[in-house]
């Protein structure tokens, strides 16, 4: 397992990420309230720049024609054609699921470090 210092904790504050040069496409990193999770950079749609994508929320049907915004902040949105992705799991929020490749991400020492 490869280890990739992404940079200081201080610098990814929550509501960021940062897209980390590893192997052909690289790896988005988001801190999401705190908490930091790794997808590659690869939609399964397409093989869209999936990090590149906005980060957002997602709609709730809470009765009959009636929706409400809600996980504001942790749901990336594929910049190609819009499949949305849980940052959490790397799962796409709608049936069938897909699933983009996930990395394990670590602080130590106040560094934040992704493992490929
Ligand atoms: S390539 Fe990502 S939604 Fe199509």
């Amino acid at each position: 397992m490869a280890r990739h210092v992404v940079g200081r904790v201080e610098e990814l504050p929550p509501g960021s990420h940062r897209v980390v040069p590893v192997g052909r496409r690289g790896v988005g990193v988001f801190n999401v309230n705190g908490a930091f999770y790794a997808l590659y950079n690869v939609c399964p749609h397409a093989g869209g720049p999936l990090c590149l994508g906005p980060v957002t929320g997602t709609t709730e049907a809470i009765g009959p024609y009636q929706v409400r915004w809600v996980r504001d902040g942790e749901i990336l949105r594929c910049p190609w054609h819009g499949w949305e992705f849980d940052l959490r799991t790397g799962c796409t929020i709608t049936e069938p699921v897909e699933r983009v490749q996930s990395y394990p991400v670590r602080v130590e020492d106040g560094l934040v470090i992704l493992e490929t």
